[in-house]
């Protein structure tokens, strides 16, 4: 089998090399595209080297599948025409197709169903901050269902890819020798700040971010009446993002059970108060394919109550990109026969 990894250099596309080296995917070769400026750099596959090549369709579509990550300007015009006539599926990690209709938006773990009359073409990978809330959310809905959700995010530079890690280092560094270095990737300095939106506001105030993250979250559910507030914001941290996370439940729950349930979500692991200094923390989990919960309340500390609150951590790079389009993949090549791919 043979897939090509476009984006091969950036922040998620190196993850993608490494994520597909520890898959549970056999005899498989990989083609890494990225830019001509890019051709020739060596990369590391299974202990191997894979030498870079700029990204040309005819190589492109001699691929069984193709992991995208090149950005969504790049995917309107390529994805397209990678998987025309038969060609190979698409899974696509911008945000360019996640909200058509007709292109399914993918969480494994949470509705990987709607994978099962693909017959082929563009899969789309969703938000890093939206992956982590639905996994943490799904057993929650399924055991007593969901009214509201409240979120809040404090998200890591690596989520703007290399160029917000180089932002970070740079601004970092310029501190401690009394300097200043211009903001360029973001609006504001991020070293030692928190900016409070992430991606262009709209008339309503919310930030493209706050969009994302509200409306895939409800095609990922198909629940259009679901109820999502967020609050997104950029944090001077290299890698992770975490989420403080509000819910009300359609049933009342004690914490003793919600913590059971929680527990028993296999990506989901958590972290009771009795191991406090345990607490998942972006520099605990960095490099972890999963999602970390703690801090779980209920509202006013009352027994029972609608109304839950925990805190939510997951590598960005990982289960919120590569980590997830890796696992669309091997759900796709498990159940080979339900779709269709060149
Ligand atoms: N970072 C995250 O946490 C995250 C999470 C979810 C989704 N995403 C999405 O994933 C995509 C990639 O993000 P990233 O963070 O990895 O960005 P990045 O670090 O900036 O990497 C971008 C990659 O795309 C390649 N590329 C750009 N233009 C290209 C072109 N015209 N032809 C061929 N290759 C091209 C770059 O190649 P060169 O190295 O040669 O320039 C590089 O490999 C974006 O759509 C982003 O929104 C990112």
């Amino acid at each position: 089998m043979k897939i090509g990894v476009v984006g091969a250099t950036g922040a998620v596309g190196r993850e993608m090399l490494e994520d597909l080296g520890e898959s549970a995917l056999e005899h498989c070769e990989v083609l890494a595209f990225a830019t001509p400026q890019s051709e020739g750099e060596h990369l590391t596959f299974r202990g191997k080297t894979v030498v870079v090549k700029a990204y040309n369709l005819d190589a492109a579509r001699s691929c069984d599948y193709i992991l995208m990550s090149a950005g969504k300007d790049f995917s309107l015009v390529h994805s397209p025409a990678i998987c025309k006539n038969g060609g190979p599926t698409v899974i696509d990690n911008s945000s360019a197709w996640r909200m058509d209709p007709k292109i399914p938006l993918v969480v494994p773990e949470v509705n990987s169903g709607v994978l099962d009359n693909f017959k082929g073409g563009i899969i789309a990978n969703p938000n890093c901050a939206m992956i982590q809330l639905a996994v943490s959310l799904k057993p929650l809905r399924d055991a007593f269902g969901l009214e509201l959700v409240q979120v809040s995010t404090y998200q890591s530079v690596s989520g703007t890819g290399l160029k917000g890690i180089k932002e970070l280092s740079q601004q970092l560094s310029a501190y401690f020798k009394f300097e200043t270095a211009q903001p360029a990737v973001y609006e504001h300095p991020i070293g030692f700040n928190i900016i409070p939106y992430i991606g262009p506001l709209d008339t309503n105030g919310h930030c493209d971010e706050e969009v994302k993250l509200i409306q895939e979250l409800k095609k990922v559910f198909s629940d259009e009446e679901l109820n999502v507030l967020a609050t997104t914001t950029r944090v001077p941290v290299f890698n992770c993002h975490c989420e403080a996370v509000t819910v009300k439940l359609k049933t009342p729950v004690t914490r003793d059970k919600a913590r059971e349930v929680l527990e028993d979500f296999e990506p989901i692991e958590f972290f009771p108060d009795s191991v406090r200094l345990e607490f998942p923390t972006p520099r605990t989990i960095v490099g972890r394919k999963g999602v970390f919960l703690c801090r779980l309340r209920v509202m006013n500390g009352r027994r029972s109550s609608k109304w839950l609150q925990f805190w939510n951590v997951a590598d960005n790079l990982k289960k919120g990109a590569a980590t997830n389009a890796v696992q669309i993949l091997e759900y796709l090549v498990e159940n080979k026969g339900s779709h269709q791919t060149k």
